[in-house]
């Protein structure tokens, strides 16, 4: 057995895979990202149109097929899983497939399964997360204004997704809030928003939007680089840089006056490619090295030529030689086009 140290969070852990997934420029793949739906309850108008067309029900992958292929990765390597969607808690019977995944992490072989959520079906499924292994979550939250949440999901309910954050506090999961930084929409709303999440005990972690799908409006309305807002912020609050992490790309700074931590992550304006540990696996079974770019992998073929995953192994390695260095994400008036034609809902972010 070949056994490779890796350098992984800032910690030395031993991958004790067969064969680990290393990638042409040394990065080793550690963190998958399934999106087992990309279907959502939600319309936020950065992310989707009004009207969407979704993949048709007959191409998904069946929940048996998404945990075989997610437990073949796990053991070439695969320490973190992440489900998302759309969102996640919409694809039915999904707590079948976390459940499954859960012993993975209840037997070792997997350090953290965790799901990025909308909150809307939190409050039902919270403590059985909870149960099923599931310790931390990200609740994706971009105002706390109950008509403002309704204007960006076009059909959200805040107070739901509130019932949700309570009902997964109350579980024991810790819960990390992600906001879309929108210029003109809640860029006014951060200090609130830090405090009000740094007062529940939660860190809030700011996203860049990126050019991906094609929307109702224009995104160049409302993007707002990061840069620009810590400036903005440090004006009200004390910043120090740390070194915390959590096997993302976010980079986060300490709040003297919250006690609490925000992240940035900032695929525009920093290259965030330089340290990337993941693939993505879309709920059709296709494997994307990157999310900003079109290459990918067919893993439903592979996966449904034969019972044993020898060849579907072989068709991972392949595909990881492929992974490209990283994004070629531009926010560009004059282009008025989306730099990756696929909405962040197949990929899951
Ligand atoms: N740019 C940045 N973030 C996006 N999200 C969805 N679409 C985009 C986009 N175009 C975010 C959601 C959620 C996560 C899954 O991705 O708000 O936090
Ligand atoms: Fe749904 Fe998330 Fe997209 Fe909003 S951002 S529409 S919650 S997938």
């Amino acid at each position: 057995m070949n056994t490779v140290t890796i350098d992984r969070i800032g910690a030395h852990t031993l991958v004790d895979a067969k064969t680990p997934m290393i990638d042409p420029f040394g990065r080793a793949v550690t963190y998958l990202r399934v999106s087992v739906t990309d279907r959502c309850d939600f319309r936020c108008t950065y992310c989707m149109a009004e009207n969407m067309t979704f993949l048709p029900k007959k191409d998904l992958l069946t929940l048996e097929e998404l945990n075989r292929l997610c437990s073949a990765f796990i053991a070439k390597g695969v320490r973190k899983l992440r489900l998302t969607g759309g969102e996640p808690l919409v694809r039915k019977n999904v707590m079948f497939l976390v459940r499954e995944l859960g012993k993975h992490v209840h037997a070792g072989r997997l350090d953290e399964l965790t799901l990025t959520t909308n909150g809307s079906q939190l409050s039902k499924f919270a403590a059985e997360l909870a149960d099923c292994g599931v310790r931390r979550i990200n609740v994706s939250l971009d105002t706390l204004d109950p008509e403002k949440f309704k204007q960006i999901t076009r059909w959200g309910e805040l107070s739901k997704v509130m019932e949700g954050i309570d009902a997964a506090q109350a579980a024991g999961i810790h819960v990390k809030i992600n906001a879309v930084a929108l210029k003109g929409f809640n860029d006014a709303e951060i200090p609130a928003m830090m405090r009000w999440a740094h007062g529940r005990g939660m860190d809030l972690t700011l996203i860049e939007t990126m050019p991906m799908g094609e929307i109702d409006e224009d995104r160049t309305d409302h993007y707002m680089p990061l840069s620009e807002l810590r400036d903005t912020l440090a004006e009200q609050f004390s910043f120090s840089d740390i070194a915390y992490k959590t096997g993302g790309p976010a980079r986060y700074l300490q709040v003297a006056e919250t006690g609490g931590r925000l992240g940035l992550i900032t695929p525009m304006t920093h290259n965030f490619c330089e340290s990337c540990n993941r693939v993505r696996l879309t709920c059709t079974g296709t494997l994307y090295m990157c999310l900003g770019q079109n290459d990918a992998a067919d893993l439903r073929t592979a996966l449904r030529a034969s019972d044993d995953d020898a060849y579907l192994s072989s068709v991972i390695d392949e595909a990881i030689t492929r992974k490209p260095k990283g994004h070629d994400f531009i926010i560009d008036r004059t282009r008025n086009k989306p730099a990756v034609a696929r909405h962040m809902s197949v990929t899951g972010g």
